[in-house]
């Protein structure tokens, strides 16, 4: 081991952020009532204009509790995040950025207030089916289906918490963009004022609050006889505070203005002739490209992707190097991918499982084809909320294990040193360890028991009642707790978590109980999933051309179907799908079971495949071939 010269080991240094198999707690954040400087001050804030008469103006966003602000509707729910995996691009020093599988509400709840410079969203829009046919994921359909139960209000107020959330995230300084059409922007606009301010038309008037709205306009497709063609998104911009960073961006000049040689336009800075950077841009953008082409090559096959160059602009605009850039509803990967590339941070999130794995591997595929680089990547975590693999909890370190099973079972951590793990309410709870295998002892019974003893609540009050959670107890514990039951009145109670059935309606009920305290009811949350046991066959059928078949593979959770199948036929350490094989269809939306490819050598190739099932399981299947 050696010092680095900051003084800390190679080994500490090499450690920066989570680990694979980490689980990473929710933070302790208290149940409070909404800060009263939570929103603009509102009174004065919503009071319209006299020129504008009597409106009937609503104070406050839809949704918002003035005590409970959003968490009334939509309750806390603090459960730990996962990392099922790290990435690692070389410089393990480096913060790793972070890509979450779970409700974004939930996710950016856990995320501390003031640490994002930019957030970029392209929200599903008021139109919303279209995803749910083309990726199926279960949790997605749920959420949606909600969304739009309630119609354009209940799509606001789902919106509205997310907003608010985004608000919090971002630094004193910081901007956020939300990219609409003409189904949401209007009604939008109106709530976002009221979450952010209103701003301050015109110039240099530095109030929090809206910027922009800008018109990203585009051409191409059907005409209607009856009505304009919707060629244009809008994209509304609003910054957290009164001051903000704006670097101005420039479009070449168009070939008229070049031929005069100036502008139409006679202000301070056109007089003199043409700037060499050319015409800065204002709040319409004809000059973005949109993805349209089915063969361009920037098209990963994700519906409703945006182009790198128009979120490119975006980030240029609010950010500098170095940055954190943040995108809660991250789709196929476009905001991070261009942070990434910026040489700026990210943090993104989407409750697609599909999303999340298309994501990770063009983030993966982009480092790997990135000759030249200019900056050091840092590594990414890919980390789920809600939805944790069951196999990955038997692998965790025991403190985790025990931290993950105490929050779950609503108990909170405390005195693992005294032989107790924690409490729920006033009753002590020890936890087993993170292995089905090692099963609970008389040995250990006995310490627990003992330990008890020793708290006040044992000894001034005589209560001694206690809980044990465990995987399983050897007959040996059971009579040792009879023994205890008999001879002492000490009464403990064994849960046992299964490993066998673990979405069993009986093993939620035992771990996901109501939360001393709080109303919040984890066990509509929490789930618990493995991972498909993928079966590859191939089979040669011309020179290095091989057929690949993954439909034997098994799914493992009951009732679940696979959703997406990716390729790596140059697989090394890192799973990063060969082009056109991260999200392979059959027709439009039907996921192929099968694959077909050329290698351009002949030799041992290494091949992967990565398949993910619609209840969030995702399984690696990797093996060698001779190509002839
Ligand atoms: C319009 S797409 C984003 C496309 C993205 N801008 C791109 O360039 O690929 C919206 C995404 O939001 C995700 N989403 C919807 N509700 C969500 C939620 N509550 N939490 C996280 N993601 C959500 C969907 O799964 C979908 O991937």
């Amino acid at each position: 081991m050696t010092r680095s010269k900051h003084g800390r080991t190679d080994e500490e240094h090499s450690l920066s952020g989570p680990q694979k198999g980490d689980f990473i707690p929710p933070p302790e954040l208290e149940e409070r009532d909404e800060r009263p400087d939570a929103l603009p001050a509102q009174e004065e804030f919503w009071r319209p204009p006299t020129r504008f008469g009597s409106v009937p103006v609503e104070k406050e966003p839809l949704g918002w509790d003035r005590r409970r602000g959003f968490r009334k509707l939509f309750p806390q729910v603090m459960l730990p995040f996962q990392v099922v995996e790290r990435v690692s691009f070389g410089h393990p020093e480096l913060e790793p950025n972070r890509l979450f599988w779970g409700d974004n509400l939930h996710v950016m709840r856990q995320l501390s207030s003031e640490s994002i410079d930019l957030i970029y969203i392209d929200p599903p829009f008021f139109s919303g089916r279209q995803y749910n046919v083309i990726f199926g994921d279960q949790n997605e359909l749920r959420s949606f289906s909600d969304i739009w139960e309630g119609g354009m209000p209940g799509y606001l107020i789902w919106l509205n918490a997310r907003l608010y959330e985004m608000k919090r995230l971002l630094k004193k300084t910081g901007s956020i963009y939300v990219h609409l059409d003409w189904h949401a922007v209007h009604y939008v606009k109106i709530e976002m004022d009221r979450i952010f301010g209103i701003g301050a038309g015109g110039g240099d008037r530095r109030t929090a609050g809206f910027r922009n709205e800008i018109a990203w306009c585009y051409s191409g497709g059907g005409v209607p006889k009856t009505e304009f063609p919707r060629k244009h998104d809008a994209i509304l911009w609003y910054t957290r505070g009164s001051s903000w960073v704006f670097n101005t961006q420039y479009r070449p000049y168009s070939e008229g203005t070049q031929q005069r040689g100036r502008t139409q336009v006679k202000g301070k800075y056109f007089e003199s002739g043409l700037r060499a950077e050319g015409t800065p841009v204002n709040d319409w953008w004809p000059d973005v490209k949109k993805i349209t082409s089915p063969t361009d090559p920037e098209k990963i096959g994700y519906p409703t992707q945006k182009s790198e160059e128009l979120v490119e602009r975006i980030v240029r605009v609010a950010t500098k190097e170095g940055d954190v850039v943040a995108d809660f509803f991250i789709g196929g990967g476009t905001t991070a991918a261009v942070a990434q590339r910026l040489g700026r941070r990210w943090i993104a999130s989407d409750q697609s499982r599909v999303a999340v794995a298309i994501t990770a591997d063009r983030l993966t595929r982009q480092v790997e084809e990135q000759t030249g680089k200019l900056f050091p990547v840092p590594d990414f975590t890919v980390e789920h909320w809600g939805v944790y693999e069951a196999r990955r909890l038997a692998d965790a370190p025991a403190d985790q294990f025990r931290a993950f099973v105490l929050r779950a079972f609503g108990a909170v951590a405390e005195g693992a040193e005294t032989g107790i793990h924690g409490y729920k309410g006033a009753l002590p709870v020890w936890v087993g360890e993170p292995s089905p295998k090692k099963a609970v002892t008389a040995a250990d019974v006995q310490a627990f028991a003992n330990a008890m003893r020793k708290t006040l609540r044992y000894k001034q009050d005589n209560l001694r009642d206690g809980i044990m959670l465990a995987w399983a107890f050897r007959p040996d514990a059971m009579e040792a707790a009879e023994r205890l039951r008999r001879l002492e009145q000490t009464d403990l109670n064994f849960i046992r978590l299964d490993m066998i059935r673990i979405d069993e309606p009986r093993f939620r009920q035992h771990i996901a109980v109501l939360s001393e305290g709080t109303k919040a009811d984890y066990s509509n949350f929490l789930t618990f999933v493995q991972p498909p046991k993928v079966e590859v066959g191939y089979k040669r059928i011309a020179r290095r051309t091989y057929a690949f078949d993954v439909s034997e593979t098994v799914v493992l959770n009951a009732g679940a179907r696979i959703i997406n199948v990716q390729w790596d036929f140059d697989y090394s350490k890192r799973f990063s799908s060969t082009p056109g094989y991260s999200f392979v269809r059959k027709g439009k939306n039907e996921v192929a079971l099968t694959a077909q490819y050329e290698f351009p050598s002949g030799g041992t190739k290494r091949v992967a495949c990565k398949v993910q099932d619609d209840m969030g399981g995702e399984g690696l299947w990797t093996g060698e071939i001779e190509v002839k």
